[in-house]
């Protein structure tokens, strides 16, 4: 019996320090949440936007502090003095029960005091608020802000800018002390747009635009975060805002309208064949601006229909990929070893990345690549940087590989272009089998019939330069990358003749 005290004595002593040290811990967590140096902490203000919310909310938590001070001190002491006592008669063993105090019904003045005095406490929060919210949703009068667009997709951010045609994803540049005028969309469910030092959140809703502005005072990176569950990587979807000096930043606009130092690569057939569906790479091209918004719509759409079927979904632009900093929407750095990983498995790294569920190149495995594969895909991807950005490329080596080959014959220049352009990707050589776009058993024969005024020949070549001119029923515009215009005549011709021999 005196053992089972003693164990039942200890096991409740054990209790107790799990209860105190799991109330500690989260105390502890609690606590440093409230750290001002967390990267992600509002306590921080990088600008004025984040200044006068943040003002707002001092303000508030005074007023609520002082009244919830006086409100618990009156409870504490009416408790204290005024509970029921009672009084024992001297000489006896009785008591006398306390007197009830005076009981009051209705105290008109009492009344008026206690509506009157939240009332104007109410409008003394209310009017900051409401100065708060206009403040916050139009940059100031007069100043010349830098327009974006930001887009939740799940699980990513498009970021826009559509005076200066740029499209970029996860990354967000901005110039410092400059508003930044933001239009909050979205193409599939609620996300919400929040950098926690610099402004936010506002959420971003399908269907309608919501708009903000904010001014990041120094340069530097600001976490940013979607802060609106949105599905099963909700809380894998961060962004980065990086905030440079007018100058600096205008290096950047410029750089992301110039084209990279090279783009031929083994990784870039690769690429065109397994990752261009639904990942866009050229955008520093004219009028680039305008298909991608255009292409974007239509990926989704075609996964949104299709969800069982579908090879392609919205997903991030990859142009200059090589001066990101962040891989995954802010899940890993930017090093070559990272995006090897990615490749291979991206949902080992963000679960619920539809890229792995909806590229045929996965089939809902591994990526179905040779090693020497993964790696050429990476590095072309990091080759990709504005020309005179000043990296070194490992594409460029492979450029001067290419460069000595020798073909016999253009046919054999275009059979080696239809692998290394990624055709091979999309197009099947066997009848009546279809990767993605149509076969191309035949496809001689039956190409001087469709268009009138162009011969068979004249009709290929259009295809593969302008492949929205024609589009073959049961297929869809947009799909093809329409970048082969960049090939020279002598490429395209090889191909040309290179296709006429597949029957
Ligand atoms: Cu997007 Cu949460």
């Amino acid at each position: 019996m005196k053992t089972e005290v003693k164990i039942l004595h200890k096991f409740m002593i054990t209790k107790k320090l799990i209860k105190y040290l799991s109330l500690s811990s989260l105390l502890a967590i609690f606590i440093s949440s409230c750290s001002p140096h967390h990267e992600q902490s509002t306590f921080t203000n990088a600008g004025p936007v984040a200044q006068a919310q943040s003002e707002l909310f001092y303000l508030m938590f005074w007023i609520a502090g002082i009244i919830f001070v006086l409100v618990q001190g009156a409870l504490i002491f009416a408790l204290l003095n005024f509970r029921r006592k009672e009084h024992p008669i001297p000489g006896s063993d009785f008591k006398l029960p306390d007197i009830p105090p005076k009981q009051v019904h209705g105290n008109t003045k009492l009344e008026i005091l206690w509506t009157v005095i939240p009332a104007l406490i109410l409008v003394a929060i209310a009017v900051p608020t409401v100065q708060t919210i206009y403040s916050t949703y139009e940059p100031p009068e007069g100043s010349d802000p830098l327009e974006i667009v930001a887009m939740g997709h799940q699980w990513w951010w498009e970021f826009r800018y559509p005076d200066e045609g740029i499209v970029t994803a996860n990354e967000l540049r901005v110039p410092t002390d400059r508003p930044v005028k933001v239009t909050l969309q979205s193409q599939d469910v609620i996300h919400s747009f929040w950098i926690p030092q610099v402004a936010g959140k506002k959420d971003t809703v399908p269907g309608n635009t919501n708009q903000m502005w904010f001014q990041v005072d120094e340069p530097g990176n600001y976490s940013g975060q979607c802060a609106e569950f949105c599905g099963v990587a909700h809380a894998r979807m961060r962004f980065r805002v990086i905030a440079e000096e007018e100058a600096d930043f205008n290096v950047w606009l410029n750089a992301m309208k110039t084209p990279p130092k090279s783009t031929a690569s083994e990784g870039y057939g690769l690429f065109l064949a397994h990752c261009s569906m639904c990942h866009s790479i050229d955008s520093y091209m004219d009028e680039s601006y305008e298909k991608e918004i255009t292409v974007q719509d239509e990926r989704w759409a075609d996964w949104f229909h299709n969800q069982e079927e579908s090879v392609r979904v919205s997903a991030p632009n990859l142009t200059h990929l090589g001066i990101r900093t962040m891989l995954a929407a802010g899940q890993k750095d930017m090093t070559r070893e990272n995006l090897i990983d990615w490749i291979k498995n991206p949902s080992d790294i963000k679960q619920g990345t539809r890229m792995q569920s909806v590229a045929t190149v996965y089939k809902g495995g591994e990526a179905n690549l040779k090693e020497h594969e993964v790696e050429a895909i990476a590095d072309y991807l990091l080759s990709q940087t504005p020309d005179g950005w000043g990296s070194v490329s490992a594409a460029t080596e492979s450029l001067e590989e290419a460069e000595v080959m020798v073909w016999n014959t253009p046919e054999e220049h275009g059979e080696y272009l239809f692998g290394n352009q990624g055709c091979s990707g999309c197009h099947s050589l066997n009848e009546d089998e279809v990767i993605v776009g149509p076969s191309m058993y035949g496809l001689i024969d039956r190409s001087d019939s469709r268009v009138e005024g162009l011969s068979a020949e004249e009709y290929v070549y259009q295809s593969i330069v302008y492949p929205n001119e024609y589009i073959v029923d049961g297929y869809a515009a947009n799909v093809m990358p329409q970048i082969f215009i960049n090939l020279d005549e002598e490429e395209l011709n090889a191909l040309v003749s290179y296709l006429k021999t597949i029957k």
